[in-house]
């Protein structure tokens, strides 16, 4: 779904919430969401505390750090750190703890 412009805009599914984002190739996956209200397990937000680990089902992303605290087994399965991946293409994220960020609370 990238566009011709300045900025590429890709779609992201979350599931199992089962969510369709329009995110930026230029903002990191956790933030597009929580833009858009939906909320990602996280902490640091700076790629080292592993608190947002998710696997990526389809699609790629990016990083720009030097290092995120994902080892390369991880990454060749599929795991992603989403403070800190940026969307290069359309993208399926399989992340459990997914949820609205106006869900009340149990
Ligand atoms: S929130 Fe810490 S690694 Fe993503």
């Amino acid at each position: 779904m990238g566009e011709v412009g300045e900025t590429a805009w890709h779609e992201l599914l979350i599931e199992p919430l089962g969510v369709r984002l329009r995110v930026s190739a230029e903002q990191p996956l956790l933030a597009s969401a929580r833009a858009a209200g939906i909320e990602l397990p996280s902490s640091c937000r700076n790629g080292t505390c592993r608190t947002c680990l998710c696997r990526l089902v389809r699609g790629q992303v990016s990083y720009r750090i030097e290092w995120p605290g994902v080892s390369f087994e991880e990454k060749r399965d599929g795991f992603i750190l989403p403070c800190v991946a940026y969307p290069m293409s359309d993208l399926v994220m399989d992340a459990p703890g997914v949820r609205r960020a106006n869900a009340s609370a149990p």
